[in-house]
């Protein structure tokens, strides 16, 4: 499948669903305490996507994944199933929402807190965070996806960390998943080139140990085969004449 440009319609309908997408993670953030499961976590995003937003959440039944959001705890790297576990202080968690508004979607995901964290959760959190961010930083046309790539695990792997190699950031659009495949560690003056009216997400997985992941028997959940700590967060962008538009900005909500 090529990638995509997409048109100024598009772009226009591509900013819409990408506020409500980081709406959502907005709305949820007071919801983590101790004591709530992630199935009502799934609950509430939900039921705020379809009843407040009037829009889809994107997981529900893509590919037969069972929930509206996934949420990923401690070791879990991503694609968390929302359930019965309950959460605890200490615990580190990803929720990642996805919503299509008029046929196009948003996709966008962070790291929050239960209670206080251990040093090493907070430090993790902030390596992917930064990782992310400088992604971003590079995105204008002509550079290399090989140049983002490389610069994101330049900077995990200095910080004595390790970059997930199975799953990427990828185009976005009326699709959930487009070309190109965006990965978060490469070389230089590699891969695609970036050309203004793309859209794509940028989403690393960082673990504190080493880099290896496993698939549990839900055929889903993605864990740390050392068991470490693992860290994600997402944004979907759009490649402008001059720079980057990130289309799922949270105002004054960073780490
Ligand atoms: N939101 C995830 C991503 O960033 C994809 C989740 S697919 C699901 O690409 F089926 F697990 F929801
Ligand atoms: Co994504
Ligand atoms: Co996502």
């Amino acid at each position: 499948m090529a990638i995509t440009i997409k048109t100024k319609d598009e772009i226009a309908k591509m900013r819409i669903a990408g506020r409500l997408a980081a709406d959502v993670l907005h709305m949820i953030r007071p919801h983590v305490q101790p004591g709530i499961t992630t199935g009502e976590l799934d609950r509430i995003c939900h039921d705020y996507i379809v009843n407040v937003q009037k829009a889809i959440p994107a997981p529900l039944n893509y590919r037969g994944f069972p929930k509206s959001i996934c949420t990923s705890v401690n070791h879990q790297v991503c694609h968390g199933i929302p359930g019965e576990r309950m959460l605890k202080a200490g615990d580190i968690l990803n929720i990642d929402i996805t919503v299509i508004k008029d046929d196009y979607h948003g996709d966008t995901s962070k790291m929050m807190f239960v209670g206080e964290p251990s040093v090493l959760a907070r430090r993790v959190a902030q390596v992917a965070h930064d990782a992310l961010c400088l992604g971003i930083e590079m995105v204008r046309p002509d550079i290399h996806l090989g140049d983002i790539g490389h610069a994101i695990q330049q900077h995990v792997e200095k910080n004595r960390c390790s970059v997930v190699r199975e799953y990427c950031g990828h185009g976005i659009g009326r699709g959930f998943h487009e070309d190109p495949q965006v990965l978060h560690y490469g070389k230089p003056g590699t891969r695609e080139r970036l050309v203004p009216g793309m859209t794509f997400t940028i989403e690393p997985m960082v673990n504190a140990g080493k880099r290896q992941v496993k698939l549990l028997k839900d055929g889903w959940t993605v864990v740390t085969r050392d068991r470490s700590l693992s860290a994600q967060w997402e944004h979907t962008m759009l490649v402008t004449d001059s720079g980057v538009e990130v289309l799922t900005q949270r105002e004054g909500d960073g780490l």
